[in-house]
């Protein structure tokens, strides 16, 4: 196992009727932005809840953050803010709106070019507002990290960004909120929290034991739960091992001390940034094709993968690992996500595209062995078609 530092400092708040808890997580005298998407925390009853709690408060409202939150709508935000000296900010929403409040508690305060935010991947954020969250759709993580992903839509990038200033103070996880989620996101978000479980696992042995038992432990737990999610929507217990696990598969626990990939995330980012396809769908599309092309420097840990997650124990070594490989994909289409770039409608001919985006973006060695050249994921795209 690698050193490690392990640090997390949001506090979590789990269960039925935790958003009136708000009225002592914020503080009395903040002066509060509430940040939300479009109107599914308005329908559902959230939005009420959160104005109900935060009392006389003073509070500024910001809708309008999109999936795949842009630069172009945070800024406006972060001029709100400064213009009416706001000082607490609490998003209530999925990981855009969240990401996004990531970005502009970072913004506020920064001096010079606020993209450079993005571009240095968080290395130049030294301060950011204190905020909260109020999670209403389980799947990045976002609610316990210090990682957001930002959309210059000028540009059509989509980078990712992380610093130790923008973890949440707190993060309400009521699972009933989630009720109301439409089945697309419900798929999603169980697709995007397995993959960000296998960037952390699916790499190579280092002796990470805990970390692997785990993993294994959030996948399994993943595909039970998953098709249940996605069948009852209204099945609360269910609904509250999606949200643990979600949370618990991107909080920096089983990613400690043992090498990551994440080639699959940003192969897939380009693809959002190109074409738009959700977030969670692009993962599904890369990485069955990523573990294909890559399955010599990843064999133990495939091996290991077959046995443990899928139970496959019978035949060759290489058969077992199609054999995984396969089932990811068919738990993917299970959930109605399709997996393949055609489904898609996008050929061939956008593989260069996608290519000469990804060396825009540096992203040219990626993978635990930054050994995932553009010719490496020009061969992933290519087994994506
Ligand atoms: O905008 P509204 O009307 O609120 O609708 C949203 C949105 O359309 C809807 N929704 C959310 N909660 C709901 C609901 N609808 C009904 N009932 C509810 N309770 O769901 C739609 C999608 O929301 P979004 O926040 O975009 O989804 P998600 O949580 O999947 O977030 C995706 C974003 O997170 C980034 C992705 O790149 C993408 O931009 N990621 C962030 C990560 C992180 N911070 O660590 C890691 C991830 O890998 C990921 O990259
Ligand atoms: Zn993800």
């Amino acid at each position: 196992m690698q050193n490690f530092d392990f640090y997390n400092p949001t506090k979590i708040v789990f269960g039925t009727e935790t958003i009136a808890r708000l009225s002592k997580l914020v503080p009395p005298a903040a002066r509060v932005l509430l940040l939300y998407g479009g109107s599914s925390a308005q329908k559902n009853g959230t939005l009420d809840e959160v104005r109900a709690a935060l009392g006389a408060r003073e509070v500024q409202d910001f809708g309008g953050i999109e999936p795949n939150p842009t630069y172009e709508t945070l800024m406006r935000a972060v001029e709100q803010i400064r213009r009416e000296k706001l000082d607490f900010l609490l998003a209530v929403g999925g990981g855009s709106v969240i990401d996004g409040t990531k970005f502009i508690a970072a913004a506020v305060n920064f001096e010079g070019d606020p993209w450079s935010i993005m571009e240095s991947h968080g290395r130049v954020v030294k301060s950011a507002l204190p905020y909260g969250s109020v999670l209403t759709l389980p799947a990045t993580g976002s609610e316990m990290n210090n990682g957001g992903v930002v959309t210059r839509k000028a540009t059509m990038s989509k980078l990712a960004f992380s610093s130790s200033h923008v973890y949440p103070q707190f993060s309400i996880l009521d699972p009933s909120k989630t009720f109301s989620l439409p089945v697309r996101q419900v798929a999603n978000g169980v697709a995007d929290a397995f993959t960000h479980i296998v960037e952390q696992y699916l790499t190579y042995p280092a002796d990470g034991m805990v970390q692997d038992r785990f993993a294994e432990g959030l996948l399994q737990t993943l595909i039970e739960i998953g098709p249940k999610a996605i069948a009852d929507p209204e099945d609360y217990a269910i609904r509250a091992n999606l949200m643990w696990v979600a949370t618990l598969a991107l909080n920096g626990l089983i990613g400690a001390g043992v090498p990551q990939d994440w080639a699959t995330h940003m192969i897939g980012h380009e693809l959002t940034a190109r074409y738009g396809i959700d977030h969670a769908r692009t993962l599904s599309i890369i990485l069955p094709s990523n573990l294909q092309i890559r399955r010599e420097s990843k064999h133990a840990k495939l091996l290991q993968y077959a046995e443990r997650v899928w139970h496959l124990s019978e035949g060759s070594e290489e058969e077992r690992i199609d054999a995984a490989i396969e089932k990811t994909r068919a738990f993917f289409e299970s959930l109605e996500i399709k997996t393949r770039l055609r489904d898609y409608d996008i050929g061939a001919d956008a593989i260069d595209l996608l290519i000469n985006q990804l060396q825009a973006h540096g992203m040219t060695q990626l993978g635990e062995h930054k050994d995932v050249t553009l010719a490496v994921s020009r061969r992933v795209l290519e087994a994506s078609l």
